[in-house]
């Protein structure tokens, strides 16, 4: 079952989606927490009592010793982080360091195969492929997840594909197809997915029609 994690720092986001009982994590980023506009800690902390599921932080720094050290901070903070390391060599330094001491690591910034390739051997737990950013310059995103998918069925890696910069519910659909492990999604294309305009026009029938009905 495709897994369906919320990318967004929004407190109250969270808490509704989780409240739907389909929320298994979520993913941040600077950007997303800056939209918050407001502390870096307490959003990690509100985010973390609210869902048990990997969350993932990212580290802030690029170069591969700071980020091992930043790493290593934020793995410290709950069970439930995934460390989340943008896809250079120096992330792959990163990578391949904090892995190997068992943090979970969730690569990001992934726009080809072959950078999937590169951070699942270097020990990722998570590959994110950024679609919608592909598809914003006519290159087809999801093109690059069927590839993803197909090298990763060939061999007995342990690393999922995190579909990110979802844009709409098709990707969603799509990327099930695909059999991609999880997809990533801002909160008003989880919100889409609830709805059908025959949805609302059949409860309207119903609800009128059990006011005809004699009690
Ligand atoms: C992934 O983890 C990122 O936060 C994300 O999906 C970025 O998407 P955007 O292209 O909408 O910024």
């Amino acid at each position: 079952m495709v897994k369906i994690f919320l990318d967004t720092a929004n407190i109250d986001e969270i808490r509704e989606a989780a409240s739907w009982g389909v929320l298994d994590g979520v993913t941040t980023n600077p950007t997303l927490v800056a939209k918050t506009g407001r502390k870096w800690s307490e959003v990690i902390q509100d985010i973390l009592a609210l869902v048990d599921g990997p969350i993932s932080l990212e580290v802030t720094t690029t170069q591969a010793e700071e980020m091992i050290k930043q790493g290593r901070q934020l793995a410290k903070l709950h069970k439930n982080v995934v460390v989340k390391i943008q896809m250079t060599t120096e992330g792959l330094k990163a990578i391949k360091a904090l892995s190997t001491e068992g943090v979970r690591i969730n690569t990001t910034l992934i726009f080809s195969a072959n950078q999937a390739i590169l951070a699942a051997k270097a020990g990722a737990k998570y590959v994110s492929p950024f679609i919608g950013r592909l598809d914003d310059m006519g290159q087809e995103g999801m093109q690059v997840i069927r590839e993803i998918a197909e090298i990763f069925r060939n061999y007995d890696w342990d690393c999922e594909i995190l579909v990110a910069s979802i844009r709409h519910p098709l990707h969603v659909i799509e990327a099930a197809k695909l059999g991609a492990d999880i997809v990533t999604l801002p909160f008003d294309v989880l919100k889409k997915m609830t709805q059908h305009a025959l949805t609302d026009v059949g409860l309207k029938r119903f609800v009128d029609d059990w006011q005809k009905v004699p009690k």
